[in-house]
């Protein structure tokens, strides 16, 4: 059975697939295989961007959507997350779509779910179809990966994408970097000065601080990491003539990005929003179409 976990389980072949399939599902070149297929949504966590693009992917190709609310359900009497996703296994659906706050929560359901498990984002680990719409963006962008250089800058610690991400970019050759306030770094990956990147860099990849991660309080108030690290007009007009900005989103205007920098000529995030929705309807199409 298919199930998409993590990125790094799958070969850079495969990605490269699952990007050409992306490509086919905007153009409108997809089969009629989804059809009334009964997928679930279960996000344990808040999202906007990720679940609500998956719902539209699934609509798209003719799913039947049910969408899980925890804070609408027996959880709140006490059930757990596994017997939760169980109730709908026992339903027999033909996908599961989850995140969930747990690092790696699906290795309870490995070989309990009888259909593909898609993840969805789980805790600070992964985040594959966030990575899989970042690498599209790029590949419409340059036309390659091979030699490009992006520093992803924040709250690298906490976050699944720049983990997702960093472990795929090496291995597509791209240069990654990481930059930042040092409480937030890790030490395994490459570290770059905000303003050497700005000026260095192909992409710049901003990420929003995730304080809900924190287990104490960030040492920079939202003034001081915005005069710091936030991507300001005077910052942009650093960056390098044909180098574009990223954010996973959601982000926070004046904080780790300023106002009028957000729909910039280089910011390219509500077109990485457009490329989740594809990429999605290929994940999906791919785990339970033909
Ligand atoms: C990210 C996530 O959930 O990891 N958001 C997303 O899926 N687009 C990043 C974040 O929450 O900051």
């Amino acid at each position: 059975m298919k199930n998409l976990l993590k990125l790094s389980d799958c070969s850079i072949e495969y990605i490269n697939k699952l990007l050409d399939k992306s490509e086919l599902c905007k153009i409108g070149k997809y089969d009629n295989s989804c059809i009334n297929k009964i997928v679930v949504n279960c996000f344990f966590e808040p999202s906007t961007r990720t679940h609500y693009s998956f719902q539209v992917a699934q609509e798209k190709l003719g799913c039947k959507v049910i969408n899980f609310y925890p804070h609408d359900s027996s959880i709140l009497k006490g059930e757990t997350f596994y017997d939760s996703i169980m109730v709908f296994d026992s339903y027999s659906p033909d996908a599961l779509v989850i995140r969930s706050n747990e690092n790696e929560y699906y290795k309870q359901l490995l070989n309990k779910v009888h259909c593909p498990i898609i993840n969805a984002g789980d805790g600070t680990k992964d985040h594959p179809t966030q990575s899989l719409l970042d690498l599209l963006t790029i590949r419409q962008e340059y036309g390659k990966f091979d030699g490009l250089k992006i520093a992803i800058v924040g709250d690298i610690k906490h976050s699944r994408v720049a983990h997702t991400n960093i472990e795929v970019m090496k291995r597509l050759n791209m240069d990654t970097y990481i930059s930042g306030p040092s409480e937030f770094k890790d030490e395994s990956y490459k570290y770059i000065d905000f303003n050497t990147a700005l000026s260095e860099m192909d992409i710049i990849m901003l990420l929003r601080v995730q304080h809900e991660r924190h287990s104490t309080q960030m040492k920079l108030s939202k003034k001081e990491y915005h005069e710091k690290y936030g991507l300001t007009k005077e910052r942009v007009a650093l960056m390098k003539k044909h180098s574009i900005i990223m954010h996973p989103a959601p982000f926070n205007r004046g904080v780790e990005i300023a106002d009028d920098v957000v729909e910039c000529e280089k910011s390219r995030i509500f077109k990485q929003m457009t490329n989740g929705m594809y990429v999605r309807m290929a994940v999906m199409h791919e785990m339970i179409g033909e």
